[in-house]
């Protein structure tokens, strides 16, 4: 297939253009209309394989989609909204004890709301008032929100927090990116430099470690380029933590609920957090935020925080279909992600070594990244192709992302046929074949 925009197509980009404020867009035309197995398809039946899950939402694929439409239907016949921060409600509950028994022992409190960046905002809150301390602590390249709360954490483009500052009482540290480690080392003989950077500047100048509240994570940084950190870096960081007394947040909006192969990314360095956060994927396609603290924190005081559409019920309905598929399939869910995830590895690597322009790949679980660059010596930002790699693989029938300055991310539904991740990598292959001989030319 070519594609080609009809003028339905190119009207509804006009029509968008002059009524929506501008925001972030792919390079390409997909105009969406429906998701059925493994492909998204658009307003004029085109079908592409969505290797992107929807960024990171759909990530069971078909699976829980039934389920999820009917427990919407028959919720929203009674009731969606029941004001849940204000009455009392029993499906939020129910579905609060049913989701803690997928985190570790001693978790047991929950807070609704609607985003990612709410639950991180409302982590934020509950961080301060847990600890009654002000600074926070994030990493260089992390995504944590758009709000003015989460905005403070995230840098991972500086289009992002441009305007919005000051933000004054955030701390950035360098994260383990090895492929472009800040302090130039090589991972293996670098003695984890950017783990007692931390410790002798963020705590040692920046601010002192009886004042942070908390250290913001994401277990694998998704949306500054699907950055997966060695073992020693998370656990060297939950040292720190430890050792002054500040509570650890995994934000697990993106690569959290099975993404990685766990239900919880962070549970793959063997660290366990004070407080997650977790979001996209966990409402089946409805919005939904939520956040999970660790029952010794205690309780937060009443009317300290709150919000209007925690907790309403169509996204709780959809967010219970969810889990219970979860539940119900999680060994073929981690079998078929480990079959993909090797699958797509294996192709990735095959890129690696025949292409120039395939700087890095790097991934875990079902979640990958390919860095592209000018040339591997000089690792220069291939930035220009990767927005004619994405327009070539829509062109040819395959949905594709962005990350970071010029990372392309694999993130299909985890669930996804094997036939169709082969399909999907040809295309993608094909896309940068073409576009390293062009670099070479
Ligand atoms: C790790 C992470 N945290 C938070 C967010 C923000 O989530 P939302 O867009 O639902 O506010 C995102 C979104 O991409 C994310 O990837």
């Amino acid at each position: 297939m070519t594609f080609r925009p009809t003028r339905r197509i190119l009207r509804i980009l006009e029509r968008d253009r002059k009524v929506m404020l501008t925001t972030t867009r792919v390079p390409y035309p997909f105009v969406a209309d429906s998701i059925k197995g493994d492909y998204a398809f658009d307003i004029e039946g085109n079908k592409f394989i969505d290797f992107t899950s929807f960024i990171s939402v759909y990530n069971f694929g078909e699976g829980p989609r039934e389920a999820v439409r009917n427990a919407v239907k028959s919720q929203s016949e009674k009731l969606t909204h029941p004001a849940f921060y204000d009455f009392y409600c029993a499906q939020p509950v129910e579905y609060a004890e049913k989701l803690l028994t997928m985190f570790p022992k001693g978790f047991g409190r929950v807070f609704f709301s609607n985003s990612g960046t709410e639950a991180n905002e409302a982590a934020l809150k509950f961080s301060r008032l847990f600890t009654g301390r002000q600074y926070t602590i994030a990493f260089y390249n992390s995504f944590h929100g758009r709000t003015m709360g989460s905005l403070g954490l995230t840098s991972s483009k500086p289009v992002q927090r441009r305007h919005f500052g000051p933000f004054n009482s955030v701390v950035h540290a360098p994260y383990a990116y090895c492929y472009r480690c800040p302090f130039g080392r090589e991972y293996g003989s670098c003695g984890l430099e950017c783990v007692d950077y931390i410790r002798k500047n963020t705590l040692g100048k920046d601010i002192s470690g009886k004042e942070a509240c908390a250290i913001f994570i994401e277990p694998v940084q998704g949306e500054g380029g699907i950055v997966v950190p060695p073992a020693e870096f998370v656990k060297g960081v939950r040292k720190i933590a430890d050792e002054n007394g500040i509570l650890l947040v995994s934000d697990e909006v993106q690569a959290g609920y099975m993404r990685t192969g766990k239900f919880l990314a962070l549970d793959n360095f063997g660290v366990k957090a004070d407080i997650y956060t977790l979001a996209k994927a966990a409402g089946g396609g409805l919005p939904i935020g939520i956040t999970v603290t660790r029952t010794s924190l205690g309780d937060i005081p009443a009317g300290s925080h709150s919000n209007t559409f925690g907790g309403n019920l169509a996204s709780i309905a959809a967010a219970g279909a969810t889990l219970d598929y979860v539940r119900k399939n999680t060994e073929s869910i981690r079998r078929k992600s480990r079959e993909n995830g090797a699958l797509i590895m294996k192709r990735l690597s095959e890129m690696h070594e025949r292409y120039e322009i395939v700087g890095d790949v790097r991934g875990i679980g079902m979640m990958f990244g390919v860095e592209l660059v000018k040339d591997k010596r000089s690792k220069a930002p291939a930035v220009m192709e990767v927005d004619t790699i994405l327009k070539s693989c829509f062109e040819n029938g395959l949905l594709l992302l962005p990350a970071g300055v010029s990372t392309i991310r694999i993130m299909p539904p985890l669930t996804m046929s094997s036939q169709n991740i082969e399909r999907g990598l040809d295309i993608f292959e094909k896309a940068i074949k073409a576009a390293n001989s062009r670099a070479g030319s």
